[in-house]
């Protein structure tokens, strides 16, 4: 949608991929917190997005949605006011059906405008907005419903939607909000990351400033893949310009997660100012090569080994766009080093088992 907002993807955390419906203030606002204190939100991880499950079950006497009073004594407005006070935004979470996804709380089907306005005035910043327990009408409707209604509201609010890839929102959605899902639900394992990593490939021409293609959220932290993994992950996400949501639990998470969270080159891909989705090039026996342009004729790759045992991948210059002759600086984002300052034609690396290599291609002459 091109109202100003998500000019590159999103960055941010969700409580959902560690908490699911344990949450509460304490656990946001020390988040919010950490947020900074770890230097996340200095390198752009802004949006701080409650998931399913902070309100109560039922709507208030005059059908609001209101905060659950156990677990969110203070209000919502109390809590965008504490993380806009640390420079950060508030998300929230609604679904377009009867009942969100953990069937705790209201949906907002029907009451667009009326939800709308209350998280305008509690000062919410993005809307993630689920489609579970559904009319069975088409979601294009359900979903314009309540784009119209966030911009009837009176405050710019990044607008998320989660259809989970059902009706090729890709072709659509852009015109409604900002990002989309395009698969179901991530985990954190090997298996899930692989293949949602393809099923949101095929939709790449669709993205763009102010449009992008949503993978789900980072699983990078939780504990279920290996530091390569976790590193794969992250880089074909930035890659893919995806938005960049952490999942896991920022205040206890350790040196080795902060450091691939905190890439700020790999950041630096994901956010750059012309918003092209990078893609698959090639794939054989899982060596596969990813890559996309960037800003200043630069090329960003990535050399993704899929299969268990170390081996070399190679790419030459005319698969990823660059002539042949063509004089190229190759800069590694997570050795932070140039690996070579005039390259020509090709070049290859060993990439050890479900690891990657990720570089940028600076022409420098040719
Ligand atoms: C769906 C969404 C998830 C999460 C849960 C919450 O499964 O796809 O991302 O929001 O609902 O119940």
């Amino acid at each position: 949608l091109a109202n100003g907002v998500a000019r590159t993807p999103p960055m941010g955390w969700n409580s959902w991929n560690h908490f699911h419906c344990d949450i509460d203030e304490k656990t946001i606002k020390s988040t919010a917190d950490a947020i900074v204190s770890t230097g996340l939100a200095r390198l752009g991880y802004k949006y701080v997005n409650l998931d399913d499950c902070w309100a109560e079950g039922e709507r208030d006497n005059v059908g609001n949605l209101r905060a659950k009073a156990s677990t969110f004594p203070s209000g919502i407005k109390a809590l965008a006011d504490y993380v806009h006070s640390k420079g950060l935004k508030l998300g929230i979470y609604a679904d377009a059906g009867k009942r969100t996804c953990s069937n705790k709380m209201p949906g907002s089907l029907g009451h667009e405008y009326q939800d709308a306005k209350i998280f305008a005035e509690w000062g919410v910043d993005y809307l993630k907005y689920d489609n579970c327990y559904n009319d069975g009408s088409k979601p294009q409707t359900r979903y314009a419903a309540m784009s119209r209604a966030l911009r009837n509201a009176g405050r710019l609010i990044l607008f998320s939607l989660c259809e989970w890839g059902q009706e090729d929102p890709a072709k659509w959605a852009g015109s409604y909000g900002h990002s989309w899902r395009t698969t179901g639900d991530i985990n954190d394992t090997w298996a899930s990351i692989t293949s949602i990593a393809d099923s949101n490939n095929i939709w790449g021409r669709y993205a763009g400033p102010g449009r992008w293609n949503d993978p789900d959220m980072l699983e990078v932290g939780n504990g279920g893949m290996n530091i390569e993994e976790y590193r794969s992950h992250f880089s074909i996400w930035a890659l893919m310009k995806a938005p960049l949501l952490i999942g896991c639990d920022v205040r206890s998470a350790s040196k080795e997660t902060l450091t691939i969270l905190g890439n700020k080159e790999v950041i630096d891909v994901n956010q750059d100012s012309l918003g092209v989705q990078g893609r698959k090039i090639r794939s054989n026996g899982g060596l596969e090569v990813w890559a996309g342009p960037l800003s200043g004729k630069r090329v960003v790759v990535v050399l993704w080994n899929r299969s268990q045992a170390r081996a070399i991948i190679s790419v030459k210059w005319r698969e990823i766009g660059l002539s042949p002759s063509t004089l190229v600086a190759v800069r590694d984002l997570w050795k932070h080093s140039f690996v070579s300052m005039n390259k020509r034609y090709r070049m290859g690396a060993y990439v050890a088992g479900h690891a990657c290599k990720m570089y940028i291609m600076i022409p420098v002459r040719g």
